[in-house]
């Protein structure tokens, strides 16, 4: 169905938003609906708490065809991508000599929440991704005694995209848990959880996804999660959530075992009124639109003799994020560079020594070389 992006997304004049690798924009529907929810707490408070189970309820369907889910029951709703990974962590319970396998461009979360494993088992090897085969870097680094694989889809500096199905059929063959953090690519493009074979698949609201922050969606197969012992309690957490009678209890089948307590309705309204655009408009779309702007960029960077492009140009080995540095500039000067473009209005960010651009569907990047041209000719670098 046709959706109109510039009334959705009504950008304050002269703003180039390119940062939804790190915070992205809200649509205008998540606004209305979230300035309706105050209103509604403000009037009447949880007098109509069925509808707010409802959105509840919708909004794991949301995230089910969002991921590729079999069934709502494999989606939790946490807080954020590192309490996911975390309660994977400590929910696997290690032996020594275990093998954890991630890559060396992983964001802190998927690097710290391994690390804090050293003394309980788990032997943690980081691949090199740099190389002309980022994936057969990161099985070779795969022994008998590898546990858990755990990647991000795609990696949150150089933008480079993985082949998940390839590491996904590796890791079923060898009884290998597979870990996706998808927090760069849910809500940017296509991602099938069943394809690449995940156990487990983690990712806050507020990048791609156009969400706010403290919600996140987590995955995990109804076997994954029997792998996991519990590491949060609470009345929410169990088979028969709201019986506050019932002395007896067993924790609930499905992935609501890990929400220990009352649930984030504020992000759930906000998240659930997001992802009905992605609804709206369908996947193959948003992602044609993303990889368009993605392509775009790649152009101009190659255009310009002092650019030198960071992130793969094969549509293949990248999604949103295109990162690039100055052939001229040292590391200190892109830190400077990158708060002049940012009080110029080029909303983006500096990671990697390089500057990272990360436009959603909706951006409109006509704008952006005479942007960065004042920017540059105003020297100071
Ligand atoms: C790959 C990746 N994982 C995780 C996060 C953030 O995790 P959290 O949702 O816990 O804030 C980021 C944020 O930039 C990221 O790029």
């Amino acid at each position: 169905m046709q959706v109109d992006l510039n009334n959705e997304f009504p950008h304050r004049h002269g703003l180039i938003y390119l940062n939804h690798a790190a915070v992205g924009v809200w649509p205008k529907r998540t606004a209305d609906t979230i300035k309706a929810f105050a209103e509604e707490n403000m009037r009447q408070g949880a007098a109509d708490y069925p509808h707010w189970m409802g959105v509840e309820r919708r909004l794991r369907k949301r995230l089910a065809w969002l991921v590729n889910a079999p069934s709502s029951d494999d989606i939790a709703l946490l807080k954020n991508t590192s309490e996911g990974l975390s309660l994977i962590a400590a929910g696997i319970s290690w032996q020594a000599g275990d093998r954890i396998v991630i890559s060396n461009q992983e964001f802190p979360s998927n690097r710290i929440v391994w690390q804090s494993l050293a003394g309980q088992g788990g032997e943690l090897v980081q691949a090199d991704l740099s190389g002309p085969d980022p994936e057969a870097a990161l099985l070779a680094a795969c022994n008998a005694r590898t546990r858990l694989l755990s990647i991000s889809s795609v990696q949150y500096a150089t933008g480079l995209r993985m082949d998940l199905e390839r590491l996904g059929r590796h890791c079923a063959a060898h009884g290998i848990l597979f870990c996706v953090d998808a927090i760069q690519s849910l809500g940017a493009v296509a991602f099938d959880a069943q394809a690449c074979r995940a156990d487990f698949v983690v990712a806050d609201a507020h990048k791609w996804m156009l969400g706010p922050e403290g919600i996140a969606v987590f995955y995990a197969t109804p076997q994954a999660r029997d792998r996991l012992s519990l590491q949060q309690f609470g009345w929410h957490m169990v088979e028969q959530a709201g019986d506050f009678d019932q002395l007896e209890w067993q924790p609930a089948s499905s992935a609501r075992r890990f929400e220990p307590g009352s649930p984030n309705t504020l992000g759930i309204h906000a998240l659930d009124a997001s992802l009905s655009l992605f609804e709206q408009m369908g996947m193959a779309a948003v992602e044609q639109l993303v990889m368009q702007k993605a392509a775009w960029l790649i152009t101009w960077i190659q255009s310009q003799p002092d650019l030198e492009l960071v992130t793969a140009a094969e549509p293949a080995r990248h999604a949103g994020i295109i990162s690039f540095r100055c052939r001229d500039l040292d590391r200190a000067a892109h830190e400077r560079l990158y708060r002049a473009l940012m009080a110029a209005g080029v909303i983006c960010a500096c990671r990697g020594g390089a500057i990272r651009f990360s436009p959603h569907c909706y951006a409109n990047l006509e704008p952006l070389p005479a942007a960065w041209q004042r920017v540059r000719e105003s020297g100071g670098f």
